[in-house]
């Protein structure tokens, strides 16, 4: 959830740090700092945005080639300077930064306090800066210093050690929390997200749960002294550092609703045989023969994810007729489930990082489970804990709310769905849902172009403090994600529902002033659904309707915004887009950043 920058190398060290945290700063953003190396530490921390942290920087001379830098979404201790990283030992000639949660910080704490150590913050962070000037005390080396540290630590971590007695050095340890390694000519950059080392290098190396490593000028050592720059270990990321600028737009999360077409089409590249019907899954290939023998399906994920993978439900059991459930991974993992060795277990995951899916994986795996990812981020520790996968290909997705990376799950659900009714040679169309997945991408394009109908809907919306989102089928999960966006970014209190529930409770709720986002393409449900729209405008409830069929729904609502028809199986890509844009719209209608919304991050790297 923090951002993680670090350099060294024959550059000064500041520039590139900074360059990184703006990158970085989406991650998390409460607080930052940065630590210089030249001959001593120079340590500059700010609360606040990057830019407080930015004007100090200006003030202070901070020289040197080597340095780390962190921006800090707090996990322990209040959005303070004193909280901020990099944390220092008593000495202040040891500095650390750290993404995750250190569970047993409180027992090291009060140990280390009794020996003498003093405290200045309240993180759980800062007991790994004093654990390790203990040991460098007795004349530890630093690598050393940090692996006899990292053994008393119970949680989860990405952290980088820096030392002024160490020089053009720097100790980098990963448990659960994602560390990347840019490697360039004689210098080499350390991140929590390849983004931020995108400028100066796409060749990479990740570091694995467990590995510690020192980063000098000459190399990457593993502390069992084994080169980390083994040609089976280097990746190259495959997106531009353009795609993580907002392109001239004015958010992230507008930029990245208008690329769905283009994404939609990245995510079916190379993937579709229109001739045969066929979808073509390369990444799943190494394993068929056993995925040709699984019996189930599970789908673990979080959020957005977690909606995907409901929607996944019903698009495999309906193309493969394979038996699907759907989990939340924070619930998957304590919840002992019963699993075979032909039980498929699919994460889903934009980040690849997410602590609560990587441990379902986790779970699966020791469950022996076939286990499978569908990720956007290369090399991601989901993509590689998973004995095989499918990659989004959405380039990298910045802002908060998920919307491009949702649209490609979905897109990629259908072709694995397709896939395993060819492994179990079902009868299906393959050839009318390929072709409508070709489709697509004019389609959302026709969307987009016409997104000005979005803003009635803002009309209606801009006083309510809670409001409905309701679908059936292929529609519900779009109600839950329609509803999660508009609580994302514009903080309204959004309730996903299917429609059938109405009846069950909900119902009490609507008024004039609680209106109700219906999702009613003409498909299997509508005649249900009309029933509920019927029963909403009985009680004086506005009504803002997503369809595909204007004659029959326009004078009957508030709000009438009009999609492309499409096969059932795919109206769930098509549906969500209008609720992306309302959502969009919702939060600049309030004076709010859709891309730093408050409480949140991009990625969950915490439980
Ligand atoms: C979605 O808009 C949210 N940002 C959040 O729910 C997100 O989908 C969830 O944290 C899962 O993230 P992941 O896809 O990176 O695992």
């Amino acid at each position: 959830m923090c951002g993680i920058i670090g350099y060294v190398g024959t550059q000064q060290a500041t520039p590139i740090l900074m360059e990184g945290l703006s990158v970085l700063e989406y991650r998390g953003y409460d607080s930052a700092g940065i630590c210089v190396q030249n001959g001593r530490l120079t340590t500059i921390r700010a609360e606040g945005k990057l830019v407080e942290l930015e004007k100090k920087v200006k003030r202070f001379e901070s020289q040197g080639t080597c340095g780390i830098a962190h921006t800090r979404w707090a996990t322990h201790g209040v959005p303070q300077e004193r909280n901020a990283h990099p944390h220092r030992d008593c000495t202040g000639g040891i500095a650390i930064v750290h993404n995750g949660i250190i569970e047993n910080y409180q027992e090291l704490r009060l140990e280390l306090v009794a020996s003498g150590h003093l405290f200045a913050s309240d993180t759980d962070s800062e007991v790994l800066a004093h654990l390790i000037e203990d040991r460098v005390k007795q004349g530890i080396p630093l690598l050393q210093a940090v692996e006899q540290t990292l053994e008393r630590v119970r949680g989860t971590y990405g952290l980088v050690v820096i030392s002024k007695d160490v020089p053009q050095t720097l100790i980098v340890a990963r448990m659960g929390s994602p560390l990347v390694i840019g490697v360039g000519e004689g210098e080499y950059y350390i991140a929590s997200d390849p983004s931020a080392l995108i400028t100066y290098t796409k060749d990479v190396v990740y570091l694995d749960d467990g590995e510690i490593a020192a980063v000098t000028s000459e190399g990457v050592q593993l502390s069992g002294g084994v080169s980390m720059l083994a040609q089976d270990r280097l990746l190259k990321i495959d997106w531009d550092v353009e795609e993580t600028s907002k392109g001239g737009h004015p958010h992230f999360m507008l930029k990245e609703i208008l690329e769905q077409p283009q994404v939609i089409a990245d995510s079916l590249r190379g993937r579709v045989d229109l001739i045969e019907g066929r979808s073509i899954l390369g990444g799943l290939e190494g394993i068929r023969d056993r995925l040709a023998q699984i019996d189930r399906i599970i789908i673990v994920g979080c959020g957005s994810a977690y909606y995907a993978g409901l929607v996944g439900e019903y698009l495999i059991e309906e193309i493969a007729g394979i038996p699907v459930e759907v989990e939340l991974a924070s619930e998957f993992r304590y919840r002992k489930p019963l699993i075979s060795k032909r039980t498929a277990v699919l994460a889903i995951s934009q980040s690849g990082e997410t602590a609560d899916t990587l441990e379902a994986i986790y779970e699966a795996k020791r469950k022996q489970a076939i286990t499978l990812g569908l990720v956007n981020v290369v090399g991601s520790s989901i993509a590689r804990e998973t004995d095989a996968g499918v990659y989004n290909h959405a380039g990298p997705e910045v802002g908060v709310a998920s919307t491009k990376a949702f649209v490609s799950q979905l897109t990629v659900l259908t072709l694995i769905a397709v896939y395993f009714a060819q492994l179990r040679e079902e009868e299906i169309n393959g050839h009318a849902i390929l072709a409508g997945l070709a489709e697509l991408p004019a389609q959302v394009q026709e969307i987009l172009d016409g997104r000005q109908e979005i803003l009635k809907a803002t009309a209606i919306m801009r006083n309510a403090d809670h409001c409905l989102y309701l679908g059936r089928k292929f529609q519900a999960p779009i109600a839950y994600e329609g509803a999660l966006k508009m609580k994302e970014v514009s903080y309204i209190h959004a309730e996903g529902y299917t429609s059938g529930e109405m009846k069950h409770g909900p119902i009490a709720l609507i008024s004039k002033a609680f209106p109700s986002v219906v999702l009613c393409p003409n498909d299997s449900m509508f005649e249900k659904t009309w029933s509920n729209i019927e029963e909403l405008k009985a009680r004086g409830g506005a009504i803002i309707a997503i369809t595909t069929d204007r004659a029959r729904v326009e004078d009957s609502v508030d709000a009438c915004i009009v999609i492309p028809q499409t096969l059932e199986v795919l109206q769930p890509i098509l549906s969500v887009i209008p609720l992306q844009l309302l959502a969009y719209e919702m939060a600049l209608a309030k004076n709010l950043d859709p891309d730093k919304p408050r409480n949140l991050a991009k990625s969950v790297t915490v439980e």
